[in-house]
């Protein structure tokens, strides 16, 4: 059985006093719920005072994203081990960063195997455009985003996969549980022809895209999905515990 997990990626918000605010209303409530992993992503700047926070707690901390150098002169840059210092988690690859930094699978393929090799659990997200959904090309671009992401990889570690589609991300328009369903199902198999059946069925694959406290039920219930990554409603403590307490009763 996969334990499932809803991670919140608060992107570029909150100042490190805002953050500590919204950890400590949710803090307590989500401690409380044992059988879901619940995994918070502040910005870089809040990182360390956050994990003082939720130190004790069963909440865990991850990073938006990190650079694939270990060291050096890249004026700006966050390098995996100062990730490692302070979290289990490092998203990877998201659309956003692939859009507006021009990360190419080659880059998210660096930065996957370099959080690998320090230890670190990468959450890598692929999706396809509005276009390319449109066009019926969704399970080829998902499939060889995921190739391409994994491309030389033969350990997968603690990976987690989400699936994000990027018409879906910040636009409330949410996939169907039954689209985010049969799309992570393709990503399981091509996990287990480029790995094999037990790792497919051992890895965890999330999905995200809009979901909140009212849609979160429709996705917990199917039957690859094993949670999500939450954006937006991931900034509201209330939305945030609602989205954990309903796959907490699901599963
Ligand atoms: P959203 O973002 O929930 O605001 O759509 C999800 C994500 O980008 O991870």
């Amino acid at each position: 059985m996969r334990v499932p997990m809803i991670a919140g990626n608060w992107k570029m918000n909150t100042t490190i006093g805002e953050a500590a605010e919204l950890v400590n209303e949710m803090r307590q409530g989500l401690d409380a719920i044992d059988n879901v992993d619940k995994v918070i992503c502040p910005p870089f700047v809040s990182l360390a005072a956050v994990r003082g926070l939720i130190e004790g707690s069963s909440i865990k901390l991850g990073a938006q994203n990190m650079y694939f150098e270990e060291k050096g002169a890249y004026t700006g840059e966050i390098s995996p081990a100062m990730i490692a210092d302070l979290c289990e988690f490092v998203i990877i690859g998201h659309s956003e960063r692939r859009q507006y930094f021009n990360e190419t699978g080659d880059i998210v393929n660096q930065k996957v195997q370099a959080a690998l090799k320090v230890g670190l659990k990468p959450i890598l997200c692929v999706g396809e455009k509005l276009d390319e959904n449109e066009a019926g090309r969704t399970k080829e671009v998902v499939t060889e985003q995921l190739r391409s992401s994994l491309a030389g990889i033969d350990y997968l570690g603690g990976l987690i996969i989400a699936y994000e589609p990027v018409w879906a991300i910040g636009t409330g328009r949410a996939a169907t549980g039954r689209q985010a369903n049969d799309t992570i199902g393709l990503i399981r198999h091509n996990i287990s022809e480029l790995y094999d059946e037990k790792i497919a069925q051992d890895l965890h694959i999330l999905y995200g895209g809009s979901v909140t406290a009212d849609n979160a039920t429709e996705f917990m219930q199917q039957p690859e999905i094993d949670g999500a990554l939450v954006g937006g409603a991931s900034l509201k403590a209330g939305q945030f515990l609602s989205i954990v307490r309903q796959t907490s009763e699901i599963r």
